[in-house]
C-alpha cells in the first residue's frame, strides 16, 4: 500500500509507521510526508528515514482553497493509495478529500470530544475511560466512519499531558494495525 502521511508536530505516530514500514515484508510503504508548518520534528523524522518531505503552509496562499489545491497536487505527485493524517492539525479541504482516501487518528473515543483538544475536553468532562479513534476523514471535524478504537483508563493523578502520553502509546499501535489491515484488505479501494 502506497501511503502519504501528514503531520503538524512531534510525529511519534509517524515514527511508528516508519518503523513498521521498515520491517521485513511490510505491507505498506511511506512515499512522502507533508506538514502544514516549518520546523516540525515529524518532517525531521521523515528526512532521517530518507522519506521525501514537503511543507504546505496556509499563510503562503491567497486563500484556503488555493492551499487545499496545492496540498492535493503535492500529495497526488507521489500517487498514494492512502493518506494518513497523523496529528495533522488542519481541516482538509474538498480538493484533497475529493481525490484521496484519508484516515485520521484522534486522541479520544469519538464521537465524544472531537476537535483540537480531545484529551483536555475528556478530562474536563470527568470521564474515567477515554482512548483513541482511527476514522475515515470526511468534510466534518473528526466525524467520518470509525475504523478502530482503543481504550485508556483515566487515573486519579493524571494531567492532560500524562493522559495524552498514555493515549499516544495505544494510538501508535492502533494506527499501525489499521494501516496494515487496510493494506491487507483493499476492498475499501473500490468504494
Ligand atoms: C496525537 O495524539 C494525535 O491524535 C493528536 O496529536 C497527537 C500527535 O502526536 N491530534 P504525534 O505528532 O504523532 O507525536
Amino acid at each position: 500500500l502506497r501511503v502519504v502521511v501528514l503531520v503538524s508536530g512531534a510525529g511519534s505516530n509517524l515514527q511508528a509507521l516508519i518503523d513498521a514500514a521498515a520491517g521485513d515484508g511490510a505491507p505498506f510503504r511511506l512515499l512522502a510526508v507533508g506538514a502544514d508548518r516549518d520546523g516540525t520534528l515529524g518532517v525531521e523524522r521523515a528526512a532521517t528515514a530518507g522519506i521525501p518531505t514537503f511543507v504546505c503552509r496556509v499563510p503562503d496562499y491567497l486563500t484556503r482553497a488555493d492551499w487545499d489545491l496545492d496540498l492535493e497536487r503535492q500529495i497526488s505527485a507521489v500517487d498514494p493509495d492512502l493518506v494518513v493524517s497523523a496529528g495533522f492539525m488542519k481541516v482538509l479541504g474538498p480538493a484533497v478529500l475529493g481525490s484521496h482516501r484519508v484516515v485520521n487518528t484522534h486522541p479520544a473515543l469519538l464521537p465524544s470530544f472531537p476537535g483540537a483538544h480531545g484529551v483536555r475536553d475528556a478530562m474536563a468532562h470527568g470521564v474515567r475511560v477515554t482512548g483513541c479513534t482511527c476514522h475515515w476523514v470526511d468534510a466534518g471535524v473528526d466525524t467520518g466512519p470509525i475504523i478502530d478504537q482503543r481504550c485508556v483508563r483515566v487515573e486519579d493523578d493524571d494531567t492532560v499531558e500524562s493522559l495524552h502520553e498514555r493515549i499516544k502509546v495505544v494510538e501508535r499501535e492502533m494506527l499501525v494495525d489499521v494501516v496494515r489491515a487496510l493494506a491487507a484488505d483493499r476492498s475499501w479501494q473500490g468504494d
